[in-house]
Protein backbone atom coordinates (compact mmCIF):
# COMPACT_ATOMS: atom_id res chain seq x y z
CA UNK A 1 0.00 0.00 0.00
CA UNK A 2 1.75 3.38 -0.89
CA UNK A 3 1.13 5.91 1.36
CA UNK A 4 -1.52 7.78 -1.15
CA UNK A 5 -3.53 5.32 -0.41
CA UNK A 6 -3.23 5.34 3.49
CA UNK A 7 -6.95 6.10 5.05
CA UNK A 8 -6.61 9.41 6.32
CA UNK A 9 -8.40 8.68 10.30
CA UNK A 10 -11.57 10.63 10.25
CA UNK A 11 -11.99 14.26 11.73
CA UNK A 12 -8.67 15.41 11.90
CA UNK A 13 -8.22 17.66 8.85
CA UNK A 14 -10.58 18.22 5.83
CA UNK A 15 -9.18 15.27 3.49
CA UNK A 16 -11.46 15.10 0.58
CA UNK A 17 -15.44 14.62 -0.36
CA UNK A 18 -14.97 11.09 -0.27
CA UNK A 19 -14.14 10.75 3.16
CA UNK A 20 -16.83 13.63 4.65
CA UNK A 21 -19.80 12.32 2.12
CA UNK A 22 -18.48 8.62 2.11
CA UNK A 23 -21.95 7.56 3.52
CA UNK A 24 -23.96 8.98 0.60
CA UNK A 25 -21.66 7.53 -1.54
CA UNK A 26 -21.84 3.94 -3.59
CA UNK A 27 -18.36 3.17 -1.64
CA UNK A 28 -17.05 0.40 0.45
CA UNK A 29 -16.48 1.42 4.04
CA UNK A 30 -12.99 0.01 3.52
CA UNK A 31 -12.36 1.50 0.01
CA UNK A 32 -9.05 4.31 0.23
CA UNK A 33 -10.61 7.45 -1.54
CA UNK A 34 -7.96 8.21 -4.70
CA UNK A 35 -7.99 11.70 -3.22
CA UNK A 36 -6.38 15.65 -3.97
CA UNK A 37 -8.36 17.11 -1.49
CA UNK A 38 -11.11 18.03 -3.72
CA UNK A 39 -14.57 19.62 -2.65
CA UNK A 40 -14.83 22.10 -0.09
CA UNK A 41 -14.85 25.21 -2.51
CA UNK A 42 -15.82 28.69 -1.56
CA UNK A 43 -19.52 30.13 -1.66
CA UNK A 44 -18.71 33.83 -2.29
CA UNK A 45 -21.23 36.67 -2.29
CA UNK A 46 -21.29 38.82 -5.09
CA UNK A 47 -20.97 42.33 -3.69
CA UNK A 48 -20.19 44.39 -6.82
CA UNK A 49 -22.05 44.20 -9.74
CA UNK A 50 -24.40 46.67 -10.31
CA UNK A 51 -27.24 44.81 -12.17
CA UNK A 52 -27.19 42.33 -8.76
CA UNK A 53 -26.55 45.57 -5.93
CA UNK A 54 -29.68 47.07 -7.78
CA UNK A 55 -32.07 44.65 -6.57
CA UNK A 56 -32.47 43.14 -3.45
CA UNK A 57 -32.00 39.93 -4.57
CA UNK A 58 -28.84 37.89 -2.97
CA UNK A 59 -26.41 35.84 -5.12
CA UNK A 60 -23.76 33.42 -4.28
CA UNK A 61 -21.29 31.85 -6.84
CA UNK A 62 -19.54 28.07 -6.05
CA UNK A 63 -16.06 28.45 -6.99
CA UNK A 64 -15.77 24.71 -8.63
CA UNK A 65 -12.66 26.39 -10.04
CA UNK A 66 -10.86 26.18 -6.70
CA UNK A 67 -10.82 22.29 -7.09
CA UNK A 68 -7.30 20.29 -7.39
CA UNK A 69 -7.35 20.35 -11.21
CA UNK A 70 -9.50 23.59 -10.92
CA UNK A 71 -12.73 21.85 -12.68
CA UNK A 72 -15.57 20.57 -10.65
CA UNK A 73 -15.06 17.52 -12.83
CA UNK A 74 -12.64 16.98 -9.91
CA UNK A 75 -16.13 16.02 -7.45
CA UNK A 76 -17.16 13.00 -10.00
CA UNK A 77 -13.98 11.79 -10.79
CA UNK A 78 -12.59 11.08 -7.17
CA UNK A 79 -15.47 9.13 -6.76
CA UNK A 80 -15.16 7.47 -10.35
CA UNK A 81 -11.94 6.28 -9.71
CA UNK A 82 -11.78 5.27 -6.91
CA UNK A 83 -14.40 2.99 -7.67
CA UNK A 84 -12.73 1.80 -10.76
CA UNK A 85 -9.87 1.28 -8.54
CA UNK A 86 -12.12 -0.79 -6.34
CA UNK A 87 -13.33 -2.94 -9.53
CA UNK A 88 -9.75 -3.95 -10.17
CA UNK A 89 -9.59 -1.30 -13.39
CA UNK A 90 -6.36 -0.70 -15.01
CA UNK A 91 -7.03 2.61 -17.23
CA UNK A 92 -9.58 5.08 -17.64
CA UNK A 93 -11.00 6.60 -20.83
CA UNK A 94 -12.96 9.63 -21.48
CA UNK A 95 -14.10 11.90 -24.56
CA UNK A 96 -13.53 15.53 -23.36
CA UNK A 97 -14.29 19.07 -24.17
CA UNK A 98 -11.09 19.78 -21.98
CA UNK A 99 -12.02 19.24 -17.83
CA UNK A 100 -12.96 15.97 -17.74
CA UNK A 101 -9.99 15.00 -19.36
CA UNK A 102 -7.78 16.86 -17.00
CA UNK A 103 -9.32 15.37 -14.51
CA UNK A 104 -9.45 12.07 -15.40
CA UNK A 105 -5.41 12.69 -16.41
CA UNK A 106 -4.88 13.85 -12.86
CA UNK A 107 -6.80 11.45 -10.90
CA UNK A 108 -5.31 8.34 -13.11
CA UNK A 109 -2.23 9.40 -11.84
CA UNK A 110 -2.88 9.38 -8.31
CA UNK A 111 -4.28 6.31 -8.57
CA UNK A 112 -1.80 4.87 -11.22
CA UNK A 113 -3.87 3.49 -13.68
CA UNK A 114 -3.51 4.97 -17.37
CA UNK A 115 -5.72 7.57 -19.36
CA UNK A 116 -6.63 7.57 -22.52
CA UNK A 117 -8.57 10.95 -23.57
CA UNK A 118 -10.17 12.11 -26.42
CA UNK A 119 -10.38 15.84 -27.20
CA UNK A 120 -11.64 17.75 -30.50
CA UNK A 121 -8.68 18.91 -32.36
CA UNK A 122 -7.84 22.65 -31.63
CA UNK A 123 -10.86 23.21 -29.90
CA UNK A 124 -9.89 23.02 -26.12
CA UNK A 125 -8.32 25.30 -23.74
CA UNK A 126 -4.08 25.28 -23.86
CA UNK A 127 -4.54 25.40 -20.06
CA UNK A 128 -6.62 21.85 -20.57
CA UNK A 129 -4.77 20.48 -23.10
CA UNK A 130 -1.25 21.26 -20.26
CA UNK A 131 -2.63 19.54 -17.96
CA UNK A 132 -3.93 16.21 -19.79
CA UNK A 133 -0.81 16.02 -21.42
CA UNK A 134 1.24 17.00 -18.07
CA UNK A 135 -0.35 14.50 -15.94
CA UNK A 136 1.06 11.75 -18.70
CA UNK A 137 -2.46 10.69 -19.96
CA UNK A 138 -2.38 9.19 -23.87
CA UNK A 139 -3.77 11.91 -25.68
CA UNK A 140 -5.60 11.65 -28.77
CA UNK A 141 -6.99 14.21 -30.78
CA UNK A 142 -10.09 13.44 -32.92
CA UNK A 143 -11.01 15.47 -35.84
CA UNK A 144 -14.77 15.49 -34.96
CA UNK A 145 -16.44 17.41 -31.81
CA UNK A 146 -16.97 16.41 -28.28
CA UNK A 147 -20.12 14.36 -29.62
CA UNK A 148 -18.23 12.46 -32.08
CA UNK A 149 -15.58 11.65 -29.16
CA UNK A 150 -18.61 10.49 -27.21
CA UNK A 151 -20.20 8.20 -29.33
CA UNK A 152 -16.31 6.69 -30.01
CA UNK A 153 -15.47 6.34 -26.06
CA UNK A 154 -18.87 4.29 -25.56
CA UNK A 155 -18.13 2.10 -27.89
CA UNK A 156 -14.36 1.01 -27.08
CA UNK A 157 -15.43 0.87 -23.24
CA UNK A 158 -17.92 -1.81 -24.19
CA UNK A 159 -14.97 -3.47 -26.18
CA UNK A 160 -11.39 -2.65 -24.16
CA UNK A 161 -11.08 -3.14 -20.47
CA UNK A 162 -10.97 0.52 -19.94
CA UNK A 163 -13.43 1.82 -17.85
CA UNK A 164 -15.49 5.33 -19.56
CA UNK A 165 -15.26 7.93 -16.64
CA UNK A 166 -17.31 10.58 -18.70
CA UNK A 167 -20.68 11.36 -16.26
CA UNK A 168 -22.72 8.24 -18.48
CA UNK A 169 -20.73 6.79 -15.47
CA UNK A 170 -23.31 6.91 -12.38
CA UNK A 171 -20.58 7.29 -10.27
CA UNK A 172 -19.50 10.37 -11.87
CA UNK A 173 -22.91 11.89 -10.67
CA UNK A 174 -22.65 10.83 -7.52
CA UNK A 175 -19.63 12.38 -6.49
CA UNK A 176 -21.06 15.86 -8.33
CA UNK A 177 -23.66 15.86 -6.28
CA UNK A 178 -21.77 16.73 -2.91
CA UNK A 179 -21.51 20.62 -4.12
CA UNK A 180 -25.39 20.78 -3.31
CA UNK A 181 -24.72 19.07 0.35
CA UNK A 182 -21.97 21.61 0.34
CA UNK A 183 -24.24 24.37 -0.82
CA UNK A 184 -26.91 23.74 1.61
CA UNK A 185 -24.46 24.01 4.27
CA UNK A 186 -22.58 26.69 3.55
CA UNK A 187 -25.70 28.79 2.47
CA UNK A 188 -27.60 27.02 6.23
CA UNK A 189 -30.44 26.37 3.79
CA UNK A 190 -30.92 25.54 -0.31
CA UNK A 191 -30.41 28.53 -2.43
CA UNK A 192 -34.29 29.92 -4.24
CA UNK A 193 -32.58 29.63 -8.04
CA UNK A 194 -29.47 27.47 -8.67
CA UNK A 195 -28.39 28.65 -11.59
CA UNK A 196 -25.53 26.77 -14.02
CA UNK A 197 -24.33 25.88 -17.38
CA UNK A 198 -25.03 22.81 -19.41
CA UNK A 199 -23.65 21.42 -21.55
CA UNK A 200 -23.61 17.00 -21.19
CA UNK A 201 -25.66 18.01 -18.77
CA UNK A 202 -24.28 15.90 -16.02
CA UNK A 203 -23.89 18.40 -13.36
CA UNK A 204 -27.56 20.31 -13.69
CA UNK A 205 -29.02 16.05 -12.89
CA UNK A 206 -26.25 15.59 -10.33
CA UNK A 207 -27.16 18.66 -8.39
CA UNK A 208 -30.75 17.54 -8.44
CA UNK A 209 -29.85 14.27 -7.27
CA UNK A 210 -27.85 16.04 -4.34
CA UNK A 211 -30.82 18.33 -3.31
CA UNK A 212 -33.76 15.80 -3.77
CA UNK A 213 -31.28 12.90 -1.22
CA UNK A 214 -30.80 16.03 1.21
CA UNK A 215 -34.27 17.06 1.16
CA UNK A 216 -35.78 13.30 1.75
CA UNK A 217 -33.84 12.73 4.82
CA UNK A 218 -34.10 15.63 7.46
CA UNK A 219 -35.05 13.50 10.32
CA UNK A 220 -31.78 11.90 10.06
CA UNK A 221 -30.27 14.96 11.18
CA UNK A 222 -31.81 15.44 14.50
CA UNK A 223 -29.19 13.91 16.60
CA UNK A 224 -26.35 15.76 18.14
CA UNK A 225 -24.04 14.45 15.55
CA UNK A 226 -24.97 14.61 12.08
CA UNK A 227 -26.08 11.55 10.58
CA UNK A 228 -26.01 12.82 6.77
CA UNK A 229 -22.10 13.65 6.89
CA UNK A 230 -19.09 12.93 8.64
CA UNK A 231 -17.84 16.18 8.23
CA UNK A 232 -18.77 19.44 10.57
CA UNK A 233 -21.86 20.93 8.86
CA UNK A 234 -23.79 21.16 12.35
CA UNK A 235 -27.57 20.23 11.92
CA UNK A 236 -29.84 21.95 9.68
CA UNK A 237 -33.59 22.00 10.39
CA UNK A 238 -36.03 19.66 8.65
CA UNK A 239 -38.16 23.30 7.74
CA UNK A 240 -35.45 24.48 6.34
CA UNK A 241 -34.03 21.17 3.80
CA UNK A 242 -37.10 20.08 2.90
CA UNK A 243 -37.13 22.92 0.32
CA UNK A 244 -35.15 22.62 -3.16
CA UNK A 245 -34.20 25.22 -5.49
CA UNK A 246 -35.63 25.91 -8.98
CA UNK A 247 -32.89 24.38 -11.62
CA UNK A 248 -31.96 26.99 -14.04
CA UNK A 249 -29.85 25.78 -16.61
CA UNK A 250 -28.34 28.22 -19.15
CA UNK A 251 -26.22 27.13 -22.51
CA UNK A 252 -24.57 28.95 -25.46
CA UNK A 253 -26.78 30.38 -27.91
CA UNK A 254 -24.48 28.36 -30.92
CA UNK A 255 -24.92 25.59 -28.59
CA UNK A 256 -28.15 25.53 -27.35
CA UNK A 257 -30.25 21.88 -27.93
CA UNK A 258 -32.34 22.13 -24.46
CA UNK A 259 -33.67 25.42 -25.73
CA UNK A 260 -33.87 24.37 -29.68
CA UNK A 261 -35.26 21.12 -28.40
CA UNK A 262 -33.29 18.84 -30.06
CA UNK A 263 -29.90 17.61 -30.45
CA UNK A 264 -27.79 19.77 -32.80
CA UNK A 265 -24.87 18.54 -35.46
CA UNK A 266 -23.05 21.63 -35.59
CA UNK A 267 -22.32 23.27 -31.85
CA UNK A 268 -20.33 26.74 -31.93
CA UNK A 269 -19.41 28.97 -29.01
CA UNK A 270 -16.89 30.87 -27.89
CA UNK A 271 -16.67 28.63 -24.78
CA UNK A 272 -15.67 25.34 -25.67
CA UNK A 273 -16.46 23.05 -22.71
CA UNK A 274 -19.73 23.89 -23.56
CA UNK A 275 -19.68 23.35 -26.91
CA UNK A 276 -21.98 20.20 -27.24
CA UNK A 277 -24.51 19.13 -29.52
CA UNK A 278 -25.75 15.94 -28.14
CA UNK A 279 -26.32 15.49 -24.15
CA UNK A 280 -25.78 12.64 -22.80
CA UNK A 281 -27.84 13.46 -19.67
CA UNK A 282 -30.96 14.84 -22.07
CA UNK A 283 -33.78 13.09 -20.29
CA UNK A 284 -32.57 13.64 -16.67
CA UNK A 285 -31.82 17.25 -17.45
CA UNK A 286 -35.28 17.42 -18.26
CA UNK A 287 -36.62 15.79 -15.44
CA UNK A 288 -34.47 17.94 -13.32
CA UNK A 289 -35.77 21.33 -14.74
CA UNK A 290 -39.22 20.45 -14.83
CA UNK A 291 -39.61 18.84 -11.16
CA UNK A 292 -37.99 21.59 -9.71
CA UNK A 293 -40.08 24.11 -11.95
CA UNK A 294 -37.18 25.98 -13.05
CA UNK A 295 -35.69 26.41 -16.98
CA UNK A 296 -33.45 26.50 -19.88
CA UNK A 297 -32.05 29.63 -21.22
CA UNK A 298 -29.29 30.88 -23.99
CA UNK A 299 -26.56 33.57 -23.76
CA UNK A 300 -24.95 34.71 -26.53
CA UNK A 301 -21.13 34.27 -26.76
CA UNK A 302 -20.64 38.21 -26.32
CA UNK A 303 -22.83 38.16 -23.01
CA UNK A 304 -20.52 35.35 -22.08
CA UNK A 305 -17.78 37.18 -22.38
CA UNK A 306 -18.86 40.03 -20.97
CA UNK A 307 -20.03 38.31 -17.80
CA UNK A 308 -16.74 36.95 -17.49
CA UNK A 309 -15.03 39.98 -17.72
CA UNK A 310 -17.41 41.67 -15.01
CA UNK A 311 -17.16 38.68 -12.62
CA UNK A 312 -12.56 39.02 -13.00
CA UNK A 313 -12.94 42.95 -12.63
CA UNK A 314 -15.63 43.92 -10.25
CA UNK A 315 -15.28 40.94 -8.09
CA UNK A 316 -12.09 39.83 -8.31
CA UNK A 317 -12.98 35.68 -9.40
CA UNK A 318 -11.47 34.74 -12.85
CA UNK A 319 -13.47 31.96 -14.44
CA UNK A 320 -13.73 30.30 -17.42
CA UNK A 321 -15.66 31.59 -20.53
CA UNK A 322 -18.21 28.31 -19.75
CA UNK A 323 -18.61 29.13 -16.28
CA UNK A 324 -19.93 32.62 -16.75
CA UNK A 325 -22.79 31.71 -18.94
CA UNK A 326 -24.65 30.90 -15.51
CA UNK A 327 -23.80 34.24 -14.19
CA UNK A 328 -24.77 36.02 -17.49
CA UNK A 329 -27.82 33.99 -17.33
CA UNK A 330 -28.99 35.01 -13.35
CA UNK A 331 -28.11 39.08 -14.17
CA UNK A 332 -30.41 38.92 -17.04
CA UNK A 333 -33.29 36.96 -15.16
CA UNK A 334 -32.53 38.96 -12.17
CA UNK A 335 -33.14 42.81 -14.44
CA UNK A 336 -35.99 40.51 -15.83
CA UNK A 337 -38.07 39.94 -12.62
CA UNK A 338 -38.19 36.28 -12.85
CA UNK A 339 -35.69 36.01 -10.59
CA UNK A 340 -37.33 38.17 -7.70
CA UNK A 341 -37.06 40.26 -5.36
CA UNK A 342 -36.10 38.54 -2.05
CA UNK A 343 -34.80 35.54 -3.55
CA UNK A 344 -31.09 33.70 -2.99
CA UNK A 345 -29.40 32.60 -5.64
CA UNK A 346 -26.19 30.32 -6.00
CA UNK A 347 -24.36 30.21 -9.70
CA UNK A 348 -21.99 27.59 -10.23
CA UNK A 349 -18.86 28.59 -11.57
CA UNK A 350 -17.11 25.53 -13.18
CA UNK A 351 -13.95 26.27 -14.26
CA UNK A 352 -10.79 28.40 -13.57
CA UNK A 353 -9.99 31.20 -16.10
CA UNK A 354 -6.83 30.55 -16.52
CA UNK A 355 -7.48 26.86 -18.25
CA UNK A 356 -8.30 29.55 -20.65
CA UNK A 357 -5.62 32.42 -20.94
CA UNK A 358 -6.27 33.00 -24.73
CA UNK A 359 -9.58 33.78 -24.67
CA UNK A 360 -8.70 36.10 -21.50
CA UNK A 361 -6.23 37.84 -23.18
CA UNK A 362 -8.09 38.54 -26.86
CA UNK A 363 -10.87 40.56 -24.73
CA UNK A 364 -8.18 42.82 -22.20
CA UNK A 365 -6.41 46.00 -22.83
CA UNK A 366 -3.19 44.72 -23.57
CA UNK A 367 0.20 45.48 -21.36
CA UNK A 368 1.62 48.91 -21.62
CA UNK A 369 5.59 48.93 -22.78
CA UNK A 370 7.81 51.74 -21.74
CA UNK A 371 11.33 51.94 -20.86
CA UNK A 372 12.55 50.92 -17.74
CA UNK A 373 12.75 54.28 -15.66
CA UNK A 374 10.67 56.39 -13.55
CA UNK A 375 9.40 59.46 -15.58
CA UNK A 376 7.83 56.60 -17.92
CA UNK A 377 6.22 54.38 -15.27
CA UNK A 378 5.06 57.42 -13.54
CA UNK A 379 3.40 59.14 -16.18
CA UNK A 380 1.44 55.96 -17.15
CA UNK A 381 0.37 55.41 -13.47
CA UNK A 382 -0.62 59.38 -13.79
CA UNK A 383 -2.22 59.05 -16.70
CA UNK A 384 -4.43 55.96 -15.69
CA UNK A 385 -5.08 57.55 -12.30
CA UNK A 386 -9.04 58.05 -12.79
N1 LIG B 1 -18.55 24.22 -17.40
C1 LIG B 1 -17.36 23.69 -17.67
C2 LIG B 1 -16.15 24.49 -17.35
C3 LIG B 1 -17.26 22.41 -18.24
O1 LIG B 1 -16.06 21.89 -18.50
C4 LIG B 1 -18.44 21.69 -18.55
C5 LIG B 1 -18.38 20.38 -19.17
C6 LIG B 1 -19.66 22.30 -18.22
C7 LIG B 1 -19.68 23.55 -17.65
C8 LIG B 1 -20.96 21.63 -18.49
O2 LIG B 1 -21.22 20.65 -17.54
O3 LIG B 1 -21.44 18.79 -19.13
O4 LIG B 1 -22.16 18.55 -16.78
O5 LIG B 1 -23.45 19.98 -18.35
N2 LIG B 1 -17.32 19.83 -19.58
C9 LIG B 1 -17.20 18.47 -20.07
C10 LIG B 1 -15.76 18.13 -20.31
C11 LIG B 1 -18.11 18.12 -21.17
O6 LIG B 1 -15.46 17.27 -21.15
O7 LIG B 1 -14.88 18.69 -19.66
P1 LIG B 1 -22.13 19.41 -17.97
Amino acid sequence: MTSAMRPTPPGSRYSGLVDKYRRRLPLRAETAAVTLGEGNTPLIELQNIPEVRAREVRVHVKFEGLNPTASFKDRGMTVAVTKAVEEGGRAVICASTGNTSASAAAYAARAEMAAFVLIPEGKIALGKLAQAMMHGSKVIQIQGNFDAGMALVKRIADEAPVILVNSVNPYRLQGQKTAAFEIIEQLGRPPDFHCLPVGNAGNITAHWIGYCEYSSVPGERTTSACAFCDGDCRLLHDRVVADRPKMVGYQASGAAPFLRGTMLEHPETVATAIRIGRPQSWEQAWSASRESAGWFDECTDGEILAAQKLLAEKEGIFCEPASAVSVAGAIRDIGRGKIPEGSQVVCTLTGHGLKDPDTAIKQSVPPITVSAEMDAVKKVILDNMN
